[in-house]
């Protein structure tokens, strides 16, 4: 639920800052899963369309759609495929704003994927990726006391547990046992060599990454939204998020 809220106010701010208010966009969201960000966006009236490859997810994402009113489901389509071969289903330029949240993780080469979505989008259009952090592995096996898991952590961005098995919308899912990491430099050269340079990154998850999997949300969940928020924005804290939001304009 943290992620899912810290992730959808600093987009918000995003699209705010870049395109005209109220002006409907073209969204596409790669690696949908059960469709959070994807359906909050159709619900604020965006032209949403949801990638994903595996079946479960669809089904899950078809079933929140369902139960929306009419007008939100025309705006949404949801399309079984992988995300790394956007060129086969969509036309260069088709979008104004490119979601892949959770997904580059999964993904051995994320450079292709990465360029693959940037030509997705229109001028100016905003591209919004969302990684595991590969700057900041150590914090977590550290803050437990897992000092040779700590040690370890410091040099690598290759596949490690994933510390988390809640990661999508607060709903317990398997994410299988090994995730990728990605560092803020590299996705940053990445990013300016395709033609979608960073404007904006965030950190997602400063404080809350190490509170255990099932504990319930304080009373003053909107207090610890506000200290996530805050941490997010402002060195040095976001740059330990556990994840990264980074935010690319097409140029
Ligand atoms: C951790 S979930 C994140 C879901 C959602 N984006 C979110 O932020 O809540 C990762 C999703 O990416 C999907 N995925 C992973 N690799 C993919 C690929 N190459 N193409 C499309 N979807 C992919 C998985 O099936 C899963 O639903």
């Amino acid at each position: 639920m943290v992620r899912q809220e810290l992730v959808a106010r600093q987009l918000d701010e995003q699209i705010v800052a870049r395109f005209p208010v109220g002006r409907r966009l073209r969204v596409l969201d790669v690696g949908m899963g059960r469709g959070a960000q994807a359906l909050r966006l159709a619900r604020a009236g965006h032209q949403v369309t949801g990638l994903e490859k595996d079946a479960a997810m669809i089904a899950a994402a078809r079933e929140a759609l369902a139960g929306q009113p009419e007008g939100i489901r025309e705006r949404m389509r949801i399309i079984e495929g992988d995300g790394r071969d956007t060129g086969v289903h969509f036309l260069p330029g088709s979008f104004d704003v490119v979601l892949c949240h959770g997904v580059l993780m999964y993904v051995e080469e994320p450079d292709p994927l990465v360029a693959g979505l940037a030509r997705m989008l229109a001028h100016g259009g905003l591209l919004s990726l969302l990684v595991r952090n590969g700057d900041a592995l150590a914090m977590r096996p550290g803050l437990r006391g897992d000092w040779a898991g700590a040690l370890a952590a410091f040099d690598t961005t290759a596949r490690l547990p994933h510390p988390r098995a809640d990661l999508d919308a607060g709903t317990p899912v398997r994410l299988g046992p090994d995730v990728r990491a990605d560092r803020l430099a590299t996705l940053t050269a990445t990013l300016a060599g395709i033609g979608a340079p960073l404007q904006s990154w965030y950190g997602v998850r400063v404080f809350t990454d190490t509170v255990a999997d099932g504990t319930a949300p304080p009373d003053d969940v909107e207090t610890l939204l506000a200290v996530e928020e805050r941490a997010g924005r402002t060195d040095p804290y976001r740059g330990v998020a556990a994840l990264l939001h980074l935010c690319g304009v097409r140029g």
